[in-house]
């Protein structure tokens, strides 16, 4: 599918420049993302011919546009992440219009790194929201107006990197700005859920739960804060990698018949803030694995090439991009290149892009791809502590041929133009 492609930016050709970054575990940030989030306009697609004709300023402002759209590959649909999606919605939609109190059905999103978690929950979840605002008219019924409740219908926050009960109880009420200074952990669980309440919240996604470490002494204080939380009257939404062995399960129990997770309610040692905890029912979850693509049955293959063909419609190249990805045995070579994970196939491309733009080959080629490598430092947002780095498959690249070399020390039309 093409984009409006002919379409020029508005204001000038220069609306493609990212403005702050955009940080989604604060409301405001959350916010941003969410209203903005369709509306990069990729570069126009120029022929040889056309690019030739622009002056030198154009040509730069029309490359630099083509890294922005290189940089922002969009974030599609799969048959794995619509299975998620879908779980995701439907599951904050089941708690959302419920009237009834403790139906909430919790939603575990495991996957290894890179394979799109975090884009794929972050997009249900804004899809959620802009249809409740809607729905609200953008009111928050419960709140009065000129009180400092803002309508918070999803909060997302990530762990830190060694999180622990205190701090992922921090970053919640960072999302909504709220102060915790000086707080212990039961009025910290308190405070985050009044702030539910108080915000409307009706999903609350905590990414990258698996940084929250059970050590042998808080171990207890882990489980304990995911049950209090549990219990809370919003839809909670776990996100990361290795659930299943991270021990964040170790409470709960397979129901063999829904193959949902139930947990008990969490036991009063005393200190909890939730006093109706010990009567209240189990709590089920729904574990969902976010798996990469494969590459052994002919469907598997077909959604694999369907992905390569969505994304090289966002090639900016002078060179017609209608399978360049797609044939000559391309999808068999990328997918030994990542694994099918998404994450190493966007870092690939893009580095991949950037040596077709440079060279001046303005083509995808495997002789292309054969130069580009994709190391853990490309995806420096990962903690390799909590596993969150993805296997990247062992490649060498190819010492360049003979008599080729000029080719990459070529400043290309990107520099040239610039001058
Ligand atoms: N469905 C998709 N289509 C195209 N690109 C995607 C898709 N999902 C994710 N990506 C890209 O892959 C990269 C990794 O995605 P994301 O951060 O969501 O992965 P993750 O599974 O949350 O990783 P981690 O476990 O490290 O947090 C992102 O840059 C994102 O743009
Ligand atoms: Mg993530």
């Amino acid at each position: 599918m093409k984009q409006s492609d002919s379409t020029p930016p508005p204001g000038g050709g220069a609306s493609f420049l990212p403005g702050p970054p955009i940080d989604r575990t604060r409301w405001d940030g959350w916010q941003r993302y969410r209203s903005s989030r369709d509306s990069f306009v990729p570069a126009q697609i120029l022929s040889s011919a056309e690019y030739a004709r622009k002056s030198p300023r154009q040509r730069r402002i029309h490359d630099l546009h083509r890294l922005a759209t290189h940089s922002s590959l969009p974030v599609q649909a799969t048959p794995m992440s619509e299975a998620v999606a879908w779980l995701v919605r439907t599951r904050i939609e089941d708690g959302a219009f419920s009237h009834k109190v403790g139906t909430r059905t919790g939603v575990m999103v495991n996957g290894g790194g890179a394979q799109g978690k975090t884009e794929t929950v972050c997009e249900a979840l804004a899809g959620f929201e802009d249809e409740w605002l809607m729905l609200n008219q953008q009111v928050n019924p419960d709140a009065m107006p000129g009180t400092r409740d803002l309508l918070a219908p999803v909060a997302y926050v990530r762990c830190p990197v060694k999180a622990t009960p205190i701090s992922t109880c921090q970053r919640i009420l960072d999302f909504y700005g709220e102060d915790y200074k000086g707080m212990r952990l039961e009025d910290l669980v308190r405070t985050v859920s009044t702030a539910i309440v108080e915000h409307a919240t009706k999903a609350l996604v905590i990414d990258d739960i698996t940084r929250l470490k059970l050590h042998r002494e808080a171990d207890q204080d882990v489980l304990d804060l995911i049950r209090e939380m549990m219990s809370m009257p919003v839809t909670l939404i776990l996100v990361g990698v290795g659930i299943p062995t991270s021990g964040l399960l170790r409470d709960g129990r397979r129901d063999p018949v829904t193959k949902q997770w139930l947990f008990p309610p969490v036991k009063d040692r005393g200190r909890s803030p939730n006093a109706h905890a010990a009567t209240q029912h189990e709590r089920r979850f729904e574990l969902i694995d976010l798996d990469p693509f494969s590459y052994d049955t002919p469907e598997q293959i077909g959604a694999w090439t369907a992905h390569l063909r969505g994304l090289e419609s966002y090639l900016r190249l002078l060179n017609d991009t209608d399978g360049m990805l797609t044939t000559a045995g391309m999808p068999e070579y990328l997918f030994r290149r990542t694994n099918g994970v998404v994450g190493l196939l966007e870092k690939l491309i893009q580095t991949g892009c950037r040596h077709a733009i440079q060279s001046g080959g303005e083509r995808l080629t495997v002789d292309v791809f054969n130069q580009c490598t994709v190391s853990p430092t490309d995806l420096p947002d990962l903690d390799a502590a909590s596993g969150e780095q993805p296997t990247i498959p062992p490649f060498a690249p190819k010492p360049r041929k003979k008599g080729r070399n000029s080719v990459f020390d070529d400043d290309g039309p990107a520099a040239e133009s610039a001058g």
